[in-house]
């Protein structure tokens, strides 16, 4: 996008709840304040759906895709190193290699009928896995029902990815019944205040100058590219989907150390392609090396920006830390497509491209 395509009068635009609704027809923002509530009832929906606790030596798998699948790898990166058991994300149409009667397989669908995750949900049958189903309803509801697997029933109403707090805490406590990780219930129920707290500080009714309205103005008129590391990769890629799918814009997510290797020699010729913007998450707790290596990468790359940020996890335990930057992404993301005009809600791309293979 030429800079003359964002006029003065579109960054200077009030990010209120009023400018918002303007767009918003489907209160995508009221979804994204509401992430507290979610994080409680998502407790609450766990825990009634699933009694027992299944020890499964082989570990965990996700299977899911789009909004449905970063619930897992957020969850994954929550228990880092207190993960005692192999935890994979899948997105695709079958399952690792490795999958046996000893896996858990959470099959996580938020409208229950994607054809991904349908099929590694018979798969998982087939091989005799474990399974747990995370869903609104749909045939992967049917299915689990036929067959006696749990269901973690979710409310309806959503778009998919603006359930990523009830998909994360599935995954957190589906990965402890199942012996992959610790229980991290009253982490999440604490992790819940934190984030009202953050709702507060970064939500429309926060001055014109707060975190998320500045960082939205600044990629306006860009290409985002969101860089992570450890804890905050997931979420780098969590910014990058909403931003494509709330903003209608392209954004691309890669990680520290990797990008160091490849993606930062790109950077040189970023002017002559297009307006490219770089956001680096970072966290307190990332290792000395990959910190050192987030401050010369922006050093290298800031001339080549159209702008550039460097922003923080903040909280105290993992979970706290990891919804954190997934709420100031997702504002982000909604200021966004205010500041261009553009509805958040829908996805027509999406629902066409799915439209078309049906008929394949
Ligand atoms: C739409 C969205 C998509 C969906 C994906 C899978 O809001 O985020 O990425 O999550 O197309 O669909 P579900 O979640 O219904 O399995």
């Amino acid at each position: 996008m030429s800079d003359s395509a964002v006029t003065a009068v579109q960054r200077a635009e009030p990010l209120s709840r009023a400018t918002i609704a303007r767009v918003d027809s489907s209160d995508q923002l009221g979804d994204v304040l509401a992430l507290p509530e979610h994080l409680r009832d998502a407790l609450w929906r766990v825990e009634s759906a699933i009694m027992q606790d299944w020890d499964t030596p082989a570990g965990l798998v996700v299977a899911g895709m789009g909004g449905s699948a970063i619930g897992g790898a957020l969850a994954r990166a929550a228990l880092g190193d207190h993960a005692s058991r192999p935890i994979f994300v899948t997105r695709a149409y079958g399952l690792p290699p490795w999958t046996t009667p000893e896996t858990m397989v959470l099959c996580a669908s938020y409208s229950g009928n994607t054809e991904e995750t349908l099929a590694c949900y018979e798969s998982a049958g087939a091989l005799g896995a474990k399974r747990t189903v995370v869903t609104t309803g749909g045939r992967l509801a049917e299915m689990a029902r036929a067959d006696g697997v749990p269901v973690i029933p979710l409310p309806g109403g959503f778009q998919p990815r603006a359930a990523v707090a009830y998909m994360t805490v599935a995954a957190l406590e589906v990965a402890a019944l199942c012996g992959a990780g610790p229980r991290l219930t009253s982490e999440i129920d604490v992790t819940a205040s934190h984030t009202e707290q953050l709702v507060a500080e970064w939500g429309p009714d926060a001055p014109e100058d707060s975190l998320a309205k500045e960082v939205a103005r600044g990629l306006l008129g860009t290409a985002p590219v969101i860089a992570g590391a450890g804890l905050t990769t997931p979420i780098a890629y969590r910014w990058k989907s909403q931003i494509n799918e709330n903003a209608k814009l392209p954004s691309f997510a890669h990680e520290l150390p990797e990008l160091d290797h490849n993606e930062i020699a790109g950077w040189q010729g970023a002017r002559d392609v297009g307006r490219f913007s770089a956001v680096f998450l970072d966290d307190s707790d990332a290792h000395p090396r990959v910190k050192a290596r987030m401050d010369l990468t922006e050093r290298l790359i800031v001339a080549n920006a159209a702008a550039s940020f460097r922003l923080e996890t903040r909280g105290q335990t993992t979970i706290e830390r990891v919804i954190s930057l997934v709420l100031l992404g997702d504002l982000v993301s909604i200021y966004l497509a205010a500041l261009r005009g553009v509805d958040p809600g829908p996805v027509p791309a999406i629902e066409e491209l799915k439209d078309a293979l049906t008929q394949q």
